[in-house]
């Protein structure tokens, strides 16, 4: 069916503009970003602003793409759960039409994160999921191929597997960390790859990719590099200033940031693309909830003092777990500990060197049945599936987060069953170091033992 067979209001119009839409004026998707971007004029991106993550990123979070909202004068952006808006005539639209197209407080979310990152506006998601079903839908299709990181998120490996493939999109995960990375992806391209994806830091392992490294690879091959940002954010890496085309992320992190609201986002500086995400949010209808939007937008403001504090607190708890290898402790994974093996990549590439993310990942000796024992004796650190909040959450990624992951998969990458990832929240980190050292002594068989272990699959 063409897109003009569909076409009544709220944007049945295919991205090339091809459908009749009674309150698009025939311009299709990009005449939609013009109206949208008049109606909520937002400053130009900060440019410079953000590459500092503690000086002019501060601002950055606090005010860029910021405006006062136009109608009612709010410093706060509005919270409108309206679906839908008045038009006065049929030549005459209402800047937002139907709220699974657009939300003008979803757009000034978008506003702002396209600023932090110097772009024009990002598009947000449902969730980050959905943010990443949206970009494999925009740039993949059957007989395509995709290569991606083998060291990623267990949702990520879920949707291409299991629904990706199905839609006959060929896969192949590499090894992307360390100097064999970018020859590892250069291997793997075929003339049918359209897309490379990768996450650094990876989830949960802590892995490093090269990104300018990769993104000359991609350059060179002619296809899209995707770099999940979600564990460092625009404050602490900048993947699109070293080349690759486009970030996406779970805001449901450390971008909202207070465990209150999903959310995903697409962030690139190719208008085609996004036009063309856009569309396909308009298709598929996974736009966020104007709530959400509302509170992440909330969070950004926060987020540069939050990063720095999480990032302190897990480089010293990281240093306490190294200092307890050989103590119910047998390795751990963290970019800021000097023998992480990219610890110079993470001094180059993290923005500004110091700051490393809040997520620390380490090995409780005596496998499964310690971690579990760890887990389940823990007090202060909460057991959930998730990262990126003002809490200290842990996580056991063999059998949460990562459980959809073939196990040859996982323990190839190094998410062995003792494997538990702690992201250091902004208690004092004394104290989470207490609660550690307490689990530990009790996995270590030298307190009581509790009962009872996890398997969820999200
Ligand atoms: C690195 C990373 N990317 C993407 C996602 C998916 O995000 P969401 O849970 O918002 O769908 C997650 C979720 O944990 C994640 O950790």
């Amino acid at each position: 069916m063409s897109g003009s067979q569909n076409g009544c209001c709220n944007g049945e119009s295919s991205p090339q503009g091809g459908g009749a839409r009674v309150f698009e004026g025939g311009g299709g998707a990009a005449a939609e970003s013009k109206r949208l971007a008049s109606a909520h004029p937002s400053p130009p991106p900060a440019r410079g602003l953000a590459t500092s993550p503690f000086g002019g990123g501060l601002t950055a979070a606090v005010r860029g793409g910021r405006s006062a909202d136009p109608w009612s004068r709010a410093l706060v952006t509005p919270l409108v759960q309206s679906t839908t808006y008045v038009g006065e005539s049929l030549e005459s639209p209402p800047p937002h039409a139907y709220s699974r197209v657009s939300n003008p407080t979803v757009s000034s979310l978008e506003a702002r994160l396209g600023a932090i990152e110097d772009c024009p506006p990002a598009v947000c998601f449902g969730t980050g999921l959905a943010a990443e079903t949206a970009l494999f839908l925009a740039t993949l299709k059957a007989g395509d191929h995709i290569v991606l990181g083998e060291a990623i998120y267990g949702g990520t490996v879920r949707l291409v597997r299991e629904l990706f493939a199905g839609l006959g999109v060929a896969y192949t995960f590499v090894d992307t960390a360390g100097e064999d990375g970018p020859r590892n992806v250069a291997a793997a391209i075929v003339p049918e790859t359209r897309l490379v994806f990768i996450e650094t830091p990876a989830n949960p392992t802590l892995s490093l990719t090269d990104i300018e490294a990769v993104a000359r690879v991609t350059k060179r091959a002619g296809v899209l590099l995707a770099v999940d940002n979600t564990f460092l954010t625009p404050v602490l890496s900048r993947p699109l200033d070293l080349g690759a085309d486009i970030c996406v992320y779970s805001t449901t992190k450390h971008i909202e940031g207070h465990s209150s609201a999903m959310g995903g986002s697409i962030t690139t500086r190719d208008e085609g693309l996004l036009t063309k995400i856009r569309w396909v949010r308009k298709c598929i209808g996974n736009i966020q909830a104007p709530f959400n939007a509302y509170l992440t937008e909330r969070g950004l403001a926060t987020l540069p003092l939050r990063l720095r504090e999480h990032s302190r607190n897990a480089q010293r708890v990281a240093e306490w777990l190294a200092s307890r290898i050989g103590e119910g402790v047998s390795c751990v994974h963290y970019p800021g500990l000097p023998d992480h093996p990219q610890h110079e990549l993470a001094l180059r590439q993290h923005v500004g060197g110091e700051f490393h993310g809040g997520v620390v990942s380490f090995e409780v000796a005596g496998g499964y049945d310690a971690a579990r024992r760890l887990l389940a004796n823990l007090r202060l650190c909460s057991l959930v599936e998730h990262v990126g909040s003002v809490e200290t959450l842990v996580t056991h990624s063999a059998s949460m987060t990562h459980a959809d992951v073939p196990r040859e998969h996982r323990l190839r990458v190094g998410i062995t069953d003792g494997l538990v990832r702690i992201s250091v929240g902004l208690e004092d980190p004394a104290d989470v170091i207490a609660d550690l050292e307490q689990g530990l002594d009790a996995a270590c068989g030298t307190a009581e033992k509790a009962e009872g272990g996890v398997a969820c699959r999200v």
